[in-house]
C-alpha cells in the first residue's frame, strides 16, 4: 500500500482513543477493515449512546409526561434533560426554544407548515440558495405553492461559494424568510451565516439555518449567529436515528400554531374546541422517540467531553491531506473549493461512473456516498450528474486518508 506523505500536525488528538469509543469502526466489509467515508449520510454511534439507550429499555422504559408513577418521571427526567442538554449546546436563551423533532427535515417541514402558512402571502418571496439539501428546498416549495409566495434561489460560485452580492441584490422588502445551509453536504461550504442573518434582519425577514451538516463540525451558538431557527439531526452527530431539533426564538414560536395534531400537544380537548399545550409541547404531538432523545442527550454529552477545536483541527488535516492527494489522482475533478470548508470532498472522474467508484471501493472496505446527494441543483450547476463523496468525522484517520486514495488508484485502474 502507498502511503501519501501527511504533514502531520493534529498530534493532540487522540484519534485511536476516540475510535475505541465506537464499536462498529472495528468491523470489516469484503474481508478488509471498514473505512468508513459517508459521514455526511449519518454518523456512527459511541458506546455511551448505545450504552444510554440499552439503559432506558433495561431500566425506564415508559411513556412521558403523562404519567404518574416513578418509572414514567425517570423517563420524563431523562427526555427532558436532553432538551436542557441541547438548549446548552446550541446556546439557546431558554430550553423551551428546543422542539424535539425526528430529524432535520422535520424541523424544516414544522417551519415551511406552521410559521410559512400562517404568514407567507402571494407576492411574498423565500430566499433560498442553490446549495441547499432537497429537505431545505421541497418544504418551501411545497408552501409555495399553498400560499401563492415566490422562491428566489441565490446562486454559488465556480468554487461553491455563494456570491453574496447576488444575495443582496435577491434580498428585498418581499423577502420573509431566508433558509439556508450552515454547510453544504454536497459540497463542504461553511455558509456566513451570521452575517445572512445580520443582512435578513435588516431588511426584515427571518431566518432559517439548516445545521444538519454543522453540529458535528463546528460550534453553534445560535444567539451569536441570531438565526431565528436553526435545525439539525440528531443522527449526523453521533445520536440515534429519528431525532432532531428545531430551535426557535420563543415569541416566534409561540406564535406559531401546531404543525400535527394528536396526543401531548394539547392542554385539553372536546368535540368544540381544542386548547393547545405550551411551547415548544405543542410541536411534540404523540409518543416521540424517547429512546432516541435519551440517546441524543448521550451524544451530546460525549462530544462536549471532547476538546471540539482539537476534533476540528483534527478532521481539517483529514480534509487537507485527501483533497491534496484525490486531486493529484489524473482525471479527477474536486467540486467545490470554498475558502472556508469542512469534512466534504466530492469529486468526479473522467470516464468513470461515481457509481462504478463506490463499488470497486466497497469491495476494498471503503465506504463512499455516489449519487447527487440529495442536491440536485447543486449538481446541475457543476453540469455533473453524480459524484463520488467522501466525508470525514473526527474518529477518521489518515491511514484511512490512504485506503481511500488507494482504493481510487484501483478503481482508476479497473476502469479506464
Ligand atoms: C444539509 C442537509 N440538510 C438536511 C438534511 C436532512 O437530514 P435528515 O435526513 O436527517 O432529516 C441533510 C441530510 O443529509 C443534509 O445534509
Amino acid at each position: 500500500m502507498t502511503r501519501v506523505a501527511h504533514a502531520s500536525t493534529a498530534t493532540r488528538f487522540d484519534v485511536d482513543r476516540v475510535r475505541e469509543e465506537f464499536p462498529i469502526l472495528a468491523a470489516r466489509m469484503h474481508e478488509r477493515p471498514l473505512v468508513y467515508l459517508d459521514n455526511a449520510n449519518t454518523t456512527q454511534k459511541p458506546r455511551a449512546v448505545l450504552d444510554a439507550m440499552q439503559a432506558f429499555y433495561e431500566g425506564y422504559n415508559a411513556n412521558i409526561h403523562r404519567a404518574t408513577y416513578l418509572l414514567s418521571e425517570r423517563a420524563t427526567a431523562a427526555y427532558e434533560g436532553t432538551r436542557t442538554m441541547l438548549q446548552r449546546f446550541v446556546n439557546a436563551a431558554d430550553r423551551h426554544e428546543i422542539v424535539l423533532t425526528r430529524g432535520c427535515t422535520d424541523g424544516i417541514n414544522l417551519v415551511a407548515q406552521s410559521w410559512g402558512r400562517t404568514n407567507l402571502a402571494p407576492g411574498d418571496e423565500v430566499l433560498l440558495t442553490w446549495l441547499e439539501h432537497h429537505s431545505n428546498i421541497v418544504p418551501w416549495q411545497q408552501v409555495c405553492g399553498q400560499t401563492g409566495a415566490r422562491l428566489r434561489v441565490v446562486p454559488i460560485d465556480d468554487r461553491g461559494e455563494l456570491i453574496m452580492d447576488e444575495f443582496d441584490r435577491l434580498l428585498n422588502q418581499r423577502t420573509k424568510i431566508v433558509a439556508v445551509g450552515h454547510v453544504s453536504n454536497a459540497l463542504g461550504t461553511v455558509n456566513p451565516v451570521a452575517e445572512i442573518v445580520r443582512k435578513a434582519h435588516a431588511a426584515g425577514a427571518r431566518v432559517l439555518v439548516d445545521g444538519a451538516q454543522a453540529t458535528a463540525h463546528l460550534p453553534v451558538d445560535v444567539r451569536a449567529i441570531d438565526a431565528d431557527f436553526y435545525a439539525f439531526s440528531g443522527h449526523k452527530m453521533f445520536g440515534p436515528t429519528g431525532t432532531g431539533v428545531l430551535y426557535g426564538k420563543a415569541e416566534l414560536l409561540e406564535a406559531m400554531p401546531p404543525y400535527q395534531g394528536g396526543g401531548d400537544m394539547i392542554a385539553s380537548v372536546s368535540f368544540e374546541k381544542t386548547t393547545y399545550n405550551s411551547v415548544p409541547y405543542k410541536f411534540e404531538a404523540g409518543t416521540p422517540n424517547i429512546a432516541g432523545v435519551v440517546g441524543l442527550g448521550a451524544a451530546v454529552e460525549y462530544l462536549q467531553g471532547l476538546d471540539r477545536a482539537a476534533a476540528r483541527a483534527h478532521e481539517d488535516e483529514l480534509l487537507a491531506a485527501a483533497t491534496a492527494a484525490v486531486r493529484a489522482i489524473p482525471g479527477v475533478r474536486v467540486l467545490g473549493e470554498a475558502r472556508e470548508k469542512s469534512s466534504v470532498l466530492s469529486f468526479v472522474i473522467e470516464g468513470i461512473h461515481p457509481h462504478d467508484i463506490g463499488t470497486v471501493l466497497d469491495r476494498e472496505g471503503v465506504a463512499i456516498r455516489t449519487g447527487q446527494h440529495c442536491a440536485q441543483p447543486v449538481m446541475d450547476r457543476y453540469g455533473v450528474a453524480a459524484t463520488a463523496r467522501a466525508s470525514f468525522a473526527l474518529y477518521n484517520t489518515l491511514s484511512e486518508v490512504d485506503a481511500l486514495v488507494n482504493a481510487l488508484g484501483k478503481a482508476k485502474e479497473m476502469l479506464t
